[in-house]
């Protein structure tokens, strides 16, 4: 998604809409360093931070330089200067089922001053964010979370989880296979430009996770603020092949009273390949003089307990809904991934905001390719032609003849928009939003069908805050 973050003109709505309430909606000039600097810093008040030391400011303007950067201001306040609302987005690629990306939104930053709250400004901040997003040619807009109870009125939704894995050290036998590379203590620094390559075949391979943005290493590294005692307790681990080519990176940092064995716990285990991911998890809890080892914002389907000999060492704690994702073209979004299973498949969506609205026909071949067919022809592809159609139709079924195809009608569900969103990624099974009651199928066998087209091989899992 070619983009140039300043290139889209600021949301007229959202302008309007603010200039009512006595407000006025500015995008930032990232060479404007004190709107910046003010913007940074209402930024870390809005989320209960500390004031950033001069590094971090340094490091901040930097990462926002890249993004565009809104703030909202009110001309009567004490301290005019400083936003009374933040907001940041980007372009960032989401990885999709099939070891594919799709075109996404990034959106952060979503705070508003404790004097201005519920007057509509954060509202108006999302709808813009959205208007701002499709322009840009985004098929699906993404954010983390802090509450999961502001962002469904937007059409997100949960779409990948995310867990903390403890592991008692005591319990924790080894039976896992031998990983054929090495793993080395390695200084924080000089992992910089491996951990990328390795992080991008990473992420590359795990739905749900978004391209890296430039910095973002650095602060996985400690290596923003390196004098900081955070940082300096920062270790860093690397897994070279049996080639000595680095295929997974982790850092972690161990925590402890005197004289007690203490708690390694880490949030960074980036793996580009299965025996990467066994060897770091191997080093991380064969660790003697720790009582345990805690991985944050973990996938829910770690293999780990079943490299133990006893599964009950590891406890899963704190499962949330990490990722919400919300899809703003449904044609582009379901064309970017790769299906489990093919079929044919009729999705009617409600939209309230209107983005993704109407019926889409999703046609998956036997190789998880899929076209989508938008009957109204504002779709990204065009209906195909009759005998196409009909070949398609039957290679999706898996019969060789036409006459089957023809015969049978397609099969379709009625969701909305934030649906669509949770099965996308293949985190939430079709299946279960129909127990809820929130998908509801309006021809016999379409739901089932719907789940194993929408199932992943792999479970989508998000394993940073953005
Ligand atoms: C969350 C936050 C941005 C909301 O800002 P706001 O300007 O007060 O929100 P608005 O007045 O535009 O409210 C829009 C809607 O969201 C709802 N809402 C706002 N904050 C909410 C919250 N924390 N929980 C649940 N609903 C919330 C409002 O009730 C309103 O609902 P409605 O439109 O259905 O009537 C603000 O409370 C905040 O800055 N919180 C601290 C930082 C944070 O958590 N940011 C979110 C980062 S992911």
């Amino acid at each position: 998604m070619a983009f140039e973050p300043r290139s889209i003109p600021i949301d007229p709505d959202a302008k309007a809409a603010l200039a009512h309430r006595g407000l006025e909606y500015r995008l930032i000039d990232p060479g404007d360093t004190a709107a910046l600097d003010a913007w940074i810093d209402a930024d870390h008040r809005g989320f209960h931070h500390a004031r950033p030391r001069d590094v971090g400011q340094e490091y901040d303007r930097a990462v926002m330089s890249e993004r565009r950067v809104h703030g909202v201001y009110d001309a009567g306040i004490a301290e005019p200067d400083v936003p009374v609302a933040t907001v940041s987005s980007w372009p960032a690629g989401l990885s999709v089922p099939g070891g594919r990306s799709v075109d996404g939104w990034a959106v952060s930053s979503v705070t508003v001053s404790p004097t201005h709250r519920r007057r509509g400004i954060a509202r108006a901040l999302m709808e813009a964010e959205l208007a701002t997003a499709k322009r840009a040619g985004a098929a699906v807009a993404m954010l983390t979370v802090t509450e999961a109870t502001i962002y469904g009125r937007y059409g997100y939704a949960p779409a990948a989880k995310s867990t903390t894995v403890e592991v008692d050290r005591r319990r924790a036998r080894w039976t896992g296979p031998d990983a054929p590379g090495r793993v080395h203590f390695v200084e924080p620094s000089s992992l910089r430009e491996q951990a990328a390559a390795i992080s991008r075949r990473a992420v590359a391979r795990t739905p749900g996770e978004i391209d890296r943005w430039p910095g973002a290493l650095d602060r996985m590294l400690g290596l923003v603020d390196p004098e900081s005692d955070s940082s300096r307790s920062l270790r860093a681990l690397r897994y070279d092949d049996q080639h000595g080519q680095p295929q997974g990176f982790a850092t972690f940092r161990v925590t402890r009273e005197p004289n007690q064995p203490g708690w390694a716990e880490f949030d960074v285990l980036a793996a580009a390949t299965d025996d990467a991911e066994r060897a770091l998890w191997r080093v991380l809890v064969e660790q003697d003089f720790v009582a345990g080892v805690r991985g944050l914002l973990r996938s829910v389907d770690e293999p780990l307990e079943w490299m133990l000999e006893d599964p009950r060492a590891v406890t899963v704690r704190d499962v949330a809904d990490h990722l919400w994702v919300r899809i703003i073209d449904p044609a582009a979004a379901l064309t970017a991934r790769r299906y489990g299973a093919a079929g044919e498949l009729v999705l009617d969506i409600d939209d309230p905001l209107g983005y993704a609205s109407g019926r889409y026909t999703l046609l998956a071949s036997a190789d998880g390719k899929a076209v989508v067919h938008v009957p109204r022809g504002d779709a990204a592809t065009p209906e195909p032609a009759a005998p196409q159609r009909e070949r398609a139709r039957a290679r999706a079924a898996g019969e060789s003849g036409g006459r089957a195809a023809r015969a049978a009608e397609p099969r379709s569900i009625r969701l909305d928009v934030r649906d669509l969103a949770s099965i996308y990624l293949g985190g939430v099974r079709p299946s279960v939003l129909a127990r809820a009651g929130r998908i509801t199928e309006a021809s016999r066998g379409a739901i089932e069908l719907a789940e194993r087209m929408f199932a992943s091989a792999r479970t989508p899992h998000l394993s940073i805050w953005f």
